[in-house]
């Protein structure tokens, strides 16, 4: 396997199949979100020495509110405690923890423990992590071309919009676990060049064994952005956005199309 401390990745996970682990054990729902955890502070722990500098984490979806309530409120209270608890660690491990997402619906004090935890561990250069709440996609999109105001909107101004935080959104290898091979909603902008990795391999039982495996997977994918290689063009590299022209023009702002 190649050497890979050097890569300067975003890896997207949808942590899948934790209520599906719990339920083949017998045991309430719940307990596999608390194993998925635990999986989180490994991957979270070894992503560094893999070359990964961003990491987004699908922990609750705006979806995810469809859920029985005991099991939204066992989600919101792992939240609560992991952004309590796990802050100290992270700020000593260097991380950057930031959230994407809607914060007007969380319950009473979610919200500030958030602002707390992007506050404390701002420093953080080893790795951002960032935690997708409440967060959906499509959303996700219509909030950043508002935000964008009037006049012609372009992807650059649209991607920086997304990036809130500063992290470079493009998404380089999307994992998702448990079995399912769909986005759900989760980075549709931030995923146009992602490639997508599916395992079987439920999230509470994924390790370093199974994120190493996706990593080498990846590293021999052949990422031509669209270009054709040795052509004379440029080809394989991050197309970047400064060199796209606009694209939307809104009604009555007399921008191009
Ligand atoms: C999907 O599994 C997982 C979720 C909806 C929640 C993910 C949350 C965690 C891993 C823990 C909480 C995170 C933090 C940061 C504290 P599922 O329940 O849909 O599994 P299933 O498909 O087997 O039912």
């Amino acid at each position: 396997m190649e050497s890979q401390a050097d890569c300067d990745l975003h890896l997207a996970i949808i942590m899948d199949g934790n209520g599906r682990w719990a339920t083949a054990r017998g045991l309430p729902r719940t307990t596999g979100h608390h194993a998925g955890v635990e999986a989180l502070r490994r991957t979270v722990e070894c992503a560094p020495d893999l070359g990964i500098s961003t990491l987004t984490v699908y922990a609750f979806s705006a979806d995810n509110w469809r859920r029985p309530a005991i099991e939204v409120s066992a989600l919101m209270s792992l939240l609560r405690r992991y952004l309590r608890e796990e802050v100290a660690r992270l700020v000593e491990a260097g991380i950057r923890l930031t959230a994407i997402g809607r914060r007007d619906r969380l319950p009473d004090g979610l919200s500030e423990l958030i602002d707390r935890a992007e506050t404390v561990s701002a420093g953080g250069a080893k790795l951002h992590l960032r935690l997708a709440i409440d967060y959906s996609g499509r959303d996700a999109i219509l909030a950043a071309a508002a935000a964008c105001g009037p006049g012609p909107l372009t992807r650059e101004a649209l991607s920086r919009r997304l990036s809130a935080g500063g992290a470079n959104p493009d998404v380089d290898l999307l994992i998702r676990t448990g079995g399912e091979q769909r986005l759900s909603d989760f980075l549709l902008w931030e995923a146009a060049y992602a490639e997508l990795y599916f395992t079987d391999v439920p999230w509470p039982d994924f390790g370093p064994d199974d994120l190493r495996r996706a990593l080498h997977a990846f590293h021999g994918r052949d990422r031509r952005f669209g270009a054709v290689p040795n052509s004379g063009a440029p080809a394989a590299a991050r197309p970047a956005e400064a060199d796209r022209p606009a694209v939307v023009a809104r009604a009555g702002t007399g921008g191009r199309t």
